[in-house]
């Protein structure tokens, strides 16, 4: 299959870039590198022994997009382009909804211009907004906490008003948990500018002495010993998901949506306590008081994409931190 990945030099792009062409799927990228390198290219090359077909482009360009659509015959479009910081997000609402919701926009016309009507959007726990009920189904109520989750919810009501008023359109929603870890070869991984806003790119700044302690936001939560317990999924076992997922869409008709965690959750000190025995260093860390808007537990119930599509997370949270610290270690300023 031909498949266009958007954002595929991103995060979870790149990895999900590499369990595609793992799959003899042919991958055409488009990225405007605004938060990854060029060089992921050489590195997917690298692991893959393949070569993808790649397009500096904005994706809110539709003229652009008009052209990668020209030049190939695309079967089936992943979306991973979009900005994901959260805090950011509070700062620039305006660029946040332009580059989210715009390029999201442009990216439906276009492919339904082409008549390609297969599409899996990056979604994120973020919609399930606050909940008390654990573990978080796809049934459960949604909300937004920050105008980033917004993004993720109105693109939602978008592909569902889509998938309504046109029965043609197979369309994956997944709603991943929190993606951490790094390729087992060290090449590719989270590669995060300035200072980390997520919690294993920050642990694995302190093992390497870059950033001088952990700040545990809070050890007050109702939780296993107070710290926030979250849903860690290995990077490429979610990025194996998306491969279940373009089977699961090309097969059959319809909108479907899957929450993408392990269905499991630890807790920021059992996630120190990983990272120490995988790197085989003590984690300096502070204890400082809860961040804003930050909830005690969120985890996944993981059965509907088992039930539905057969995908079952396999990697560990030690595989999460061996992965990451390794990829920390050959990437000490990030990915050059
Ligand atoms: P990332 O920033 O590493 O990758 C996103 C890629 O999109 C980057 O390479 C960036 O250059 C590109 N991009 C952004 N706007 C673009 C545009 N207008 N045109 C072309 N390219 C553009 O992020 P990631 O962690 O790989 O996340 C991928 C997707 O998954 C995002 O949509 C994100 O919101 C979503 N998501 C991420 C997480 C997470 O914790 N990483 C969790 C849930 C959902
Ligand atoms: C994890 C845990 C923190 C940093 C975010 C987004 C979410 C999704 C995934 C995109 C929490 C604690 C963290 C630190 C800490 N992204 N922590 N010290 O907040 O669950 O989710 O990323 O869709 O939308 O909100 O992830 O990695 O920031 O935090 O103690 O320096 O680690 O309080 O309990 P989060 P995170």
């Amino acid at each position: 299959m031909n498949i266009l990945v958007t954002g595929g030099t991103g995060y979870i792009g790149s990895h999900t870039v590499v369990e595609l062409l793992n799959k003899d799927h042919n991958v055409i990228i488009v990225d405007n590198l605004s938060n990854s390198k060029y060089e992921v290219l050489n590195r997917i090359k690298r692991i893959t022994n393949k070569v993808v077909t790649f397009y500096q482009i904005d994706v809110c360009n539709k003229d652009d997009l008009k052209e990668v659509f020209k030049n190939h015959k695309i079967d089936s479009v992943i979306h991973f382009a979009g900005l994901k910081a959260v805090g950011e997000s509070t700062e620039i609402p305006l660029k946040y909804y332009e580059n989210n919701i715009l390029s999201t926009l442009s990216l439906l016309e276009v492919m339904k211009e082409f008549n390609c009507k297969n599409l899996i959007f990056s979604s994120s726990a973020t919609v399930y907004g606050y909940q008390s009920v654990m573990p978080i189904n796809e049934e459960a109520t949604l909300s937004a906490t920050n105008p980033y989750g917004r993004t993720k919810l109105f693109i939602e009501y978008i592909l569902k008003d889509l998938c309504l008023s046109d029965k043609s359109w197979n369309i994956a929603l997944l709603r991943y948990f929190n993606p951490v870890g790094a390729h087992p070869t060290g090449l590719i991984g989270e590669d995060p500018n300035g200072i980390p806003n997520n919690l294993c790119p920050y642990i694995t700044q302190v093992a390497i002495g870059k950033l001088p302690y952990l700040k545990v936001f809070g050890d007050d939560y109702d939780t296993i010993d107070g710290t926030g317990v979250r849903d860690y999924i290995h990077v490429v076992d979610l990025a194996v998901g998306h491969v279940c997922a373009i089977d699961k869409i090309t097969t059959s008709p319809g909108l479907v949506i899957y929450n993408l965690g392990a269905g499991k959750g630890y807790s920021v000190l059992e996630m120190v306590k990983a990272f120490e025995k995988a790197t085989g260093r003590k984690i300096a860390y502070k204890i400082t008081p809860r961040r804003a808007g930050d909830i005690g537990t969120c985890y996944a119930d993981a059965s509907k994409a088992y039930n539905e599509m057969g995908f079952k997370t396999i990697k560990t949270i030690d595989d999460m931190a061996i992965d990451a610290w390794r990829f920390q270690q050959n990437n000490p300023d990030g990915i050059k």
